[in-house]
């Protein structure tokens, strides 16, 4: 069934900078994910070099932890999905001061590209912090959700793993309902306050930072997938 684009949050800011605009304009246009009309994407035709795996990062906001883990691991292709075009520019800059070249990016809502990727396809995905929704009448919105946690366990290789993070308890109970429910994840938790930890990997995102100032610990999720 055909998926329509819903995002709910900001696409634009009050406006790119000049300078942003124009690396956009120049940059964007080779790094673009372009999703296929028909049939499903090949993460390894996105990249100009072989890569031994690829991952994916759904919401990555201003790009840092996307580009951390993508300088640590150039054997690696890199998926980031963000439909806030300040954010994507702020992710194709740090792109470009690198020099990396294993990042491609879908300015887009995240499940465009989900239904598409073929079944056990990605070494990882890592949804940071999304957007909380706190209404009941809001929570539709939220991006990890029955479906979406499917979908990701679906893309997800055997061993694979599907990180989550959030500073809402509710949104974190939300997700554990959503994927506990997925026979094909199980939780990586063994001791009881293993949620508080971050991944020895994790670079502290800009919203993690803030969340963390106004007094809300991050709750970090970790499942593997057994198929
Ligand atoms: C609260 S921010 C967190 C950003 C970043 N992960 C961090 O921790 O700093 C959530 C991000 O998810 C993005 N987002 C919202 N809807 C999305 C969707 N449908 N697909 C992908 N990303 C989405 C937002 O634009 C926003 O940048």
């Amino acid at each position: 069934m055909p998926v329509r684009r819903q995002i709910w949050g900001r696409r634009q800011g009050p406006g790119l900078k000049p300078a942003r605009r124009k690396l956009l304009e120049e940059r964007l246009p080779a790094l673009r994910v372009v999703l296929p009309e028909h049939g499903m994407l090949d993460p390894s035709a996105q990249f100009a070099e072989p890569l031994r795996g690829f991952r994916l990062e759904i919401g990555f906001g201003g790009g840092e932890h996307l580009a951390a883990q993508a300088t640590a691991h150039p054997e690696l292709g890199f998926l980031g999905v963000e439909p806030f075009m300040d954010g994507v520019g702020k992710l194709v800059a740090q792109i470009d001061e690198s020099g990396l070249r294993n990042v491609r990016v879908l300015p887009d809502d995240a499940r465009l590209l989900l239904r598409v990727l073929p079944d056990s396809c990605l070494q990882r995905i890592d949804v940071l912090f999304p957007d909380p929704w706190p209404k009941a009448r809001h929570q539709k919105r939220r991006i990890v959700n029955r479906e979406t946690v499917v979908q990701m366990a679906r893309v997800l290789a055997p061993g694979g793993e599907l990180r989550l993070a959030t500073d809402i308890v509710d949104y974190a109970r939300w997700m554990l309902e959503a994927t506990l429910a997925e026979p094909r994840l199980v939780w990586q938790a063994e001791r009881a306050d293993e949620w508080r930890l971050a991944p020895a990997d994790h670079v502290r995102t800009r919203y993690q930072a803030k969340a963390e100032r106004e007094g809300r610990p991050a709750v970090f999720l970790r499942f593997l997938a057994d198929k």
